[in-house]
């Protein structure tokens, strides 16, 4: 028989990730001696791996075969118990048997994509938003609905229109130092989404993987605190504990709850075992509440230093988000700066960040902004790397 061109057999939704632009252009940010602000990786520093070799022995002596065995798709009972007081002190009241765990957050965009999304059906994003959400719900074709943001996230007269015009399945939004832009949806603002959410009935995603990383000021209640009947809070181990555990969490409505299960039941049967009696002990231990001042305080100083930095050497025609927390700066230029096209000579420099036309799902969009991470680079190479972006920005205006 004739070789077989494999190639020729990918699905359309695989040859549409393959095309992503933004993979191309990351692909040189492994480069020897570039300094990458483009990524959204925690700090390996900030892994707490002393303390994880004591839970993985503990883990071992308390529960024995269940951190082995199969276990129940909605995930183990002691890390969903030990979440309830966790989200309580979020401001989320709920009873274990609203929260499920996941294989990362990443995981439930895909179920609830899987779960909910028809062919063109919309699905209302903020504007910019996380591009892994729209690279989550792509592949089962929906059609993107933006809402417009200001600095206090999505405007909740944007969201009423486009729901009066179109069907919607659902809305997405990352409330709390959002990916990419560092900007917190304020109280006020909440109870005013969450108004047009109760209204329409909207089923929404509050996804929340940063609020933990607050360098200063007090934490807004989550919007699912507001409207608890339509809103999914989802969050994750990822920013505070670590990303290769993979256990992400979520509190959904009862329907929803029962429904993710069944989609992930035929996923991955349910997640890590070990990894979640880790995430569990880490809680109820009281070495989370011992360790997250400590990532707190690498961060905090990272920010700063990216924060003066800018001051220092930036054009004053630009602007950017000074964020309480979290692990993004977004930048906007003048109108006529092009940060795809400025993006490749700061590669020759060897600097790297997002430019920001990656994170709006309608394209045109965003050309004079991009995205900063500060978490994983120490403060002299944050001083540095913003040093050499704005001799070559500065080339640019
Ligand atoms: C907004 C947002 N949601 C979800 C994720 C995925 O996180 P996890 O590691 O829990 O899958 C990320 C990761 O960077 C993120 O920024």
């Amino acid at each position: 028989m004739k070789n077989q061109n494999f190639n020729q057999l990918r699905s359309k939704a695989v040859r549409k990730i393959e095309k992503s632009a933004i993979v191309e252009i990351l692909r040189v940010i492994n480069q020897p001696g570039m300094i990458s602000l483009a990524g959204g990786l925690p700090a390996p520093e900030t892994f707490p791996t002393k303390i994880i070799e004591k839970l993985a022995s503990l883990v071992i002596k308390k529960y024995g075969s269940l951190a082995f065995q199969y276990g129940p798709t909605e995930g183990l009972k002691p890390l969903r118990e030990a979440l309830v007081s966790f989200l309580k002190e979020k401001g989320v009241e709920t009873t274990f048997e609203n929260i499920g765990i996941v294989s990362g957050s990443q995981q439930f965009l895909d179920l609830i994509a899987r779960v909910f999304i028809n062919p063109s059906d919309y699905i209302a994003v903020e504007a910019p938003t996380y591009i892994g959400a729209v690279d989550a719900f792509s592949p089962y074709q929906p059609k993107f609905l933006e809402i417009k943001t200001d600095k206090e996230g999505i405007l909740p007269s944007d969201l009423e229109k486009k729901l009066k015009q179109k069907k919607v399945k659902f809305l997405y939004l990352v409330s709390t130092f959002q990916n990419p832009t560092g900007r917190t949806m304020s109280e006020k603002r909440r109870k005013e989404v969450a108004k047009v959410i109760k209204k329409f009935n909207l089923l929404t995603i509050e996804d929340d993987p940063y609020g933990s990383l607050r360098y200063f000021g007090k934490s807004p209640l989550p919007l699912q605190v507001f409207a608890p009947k339509q809103t999914v809070y989802l969050s994750t181990f990822s920013k505070i504990l670590s990303p290769g555990l993979r256990i992400g969490f979520y509190v959904a409505p009862k329907e929803v709850f029962r429904l993710i299960n069944i989609a992930k039941q035929t996923v991955d049967l349910h997640t890590n075992s070990f990894s979640q009696l880790i995430a569990a002990e880490y809680l109820l231990t009281g070495d989370f509440k011992n360790h997250l001042p400590k990532i707190i305080e690498i961060y905090k100083k990272r920010q700063e230093a990216m924060l003066e930095a800018l001051e220092k050497y930036f054009p004053k025609d630009f602007s950017w988000t000074k964020p309480e927390g979290g692990m993004f700066i977004w930048v906007e230029g003048p109108k006529n700066f092009d940060s795809v096209k400025t993006y490749w000579q700061a590669v020759e420099k060897k600097v790297a960040y997002v430019p920001g036309c990656y994170f709006f799902v309608k394209q045109g969009q965003g050309k004079n902004t991009f995205r900063l991470n500060f978490t994983n680079v120490s403060e002299e190479k944050i001083s540095e790397a913003i040093k050499r972006l704005s001799e070559v920005i500065k080339k640019n205006i």
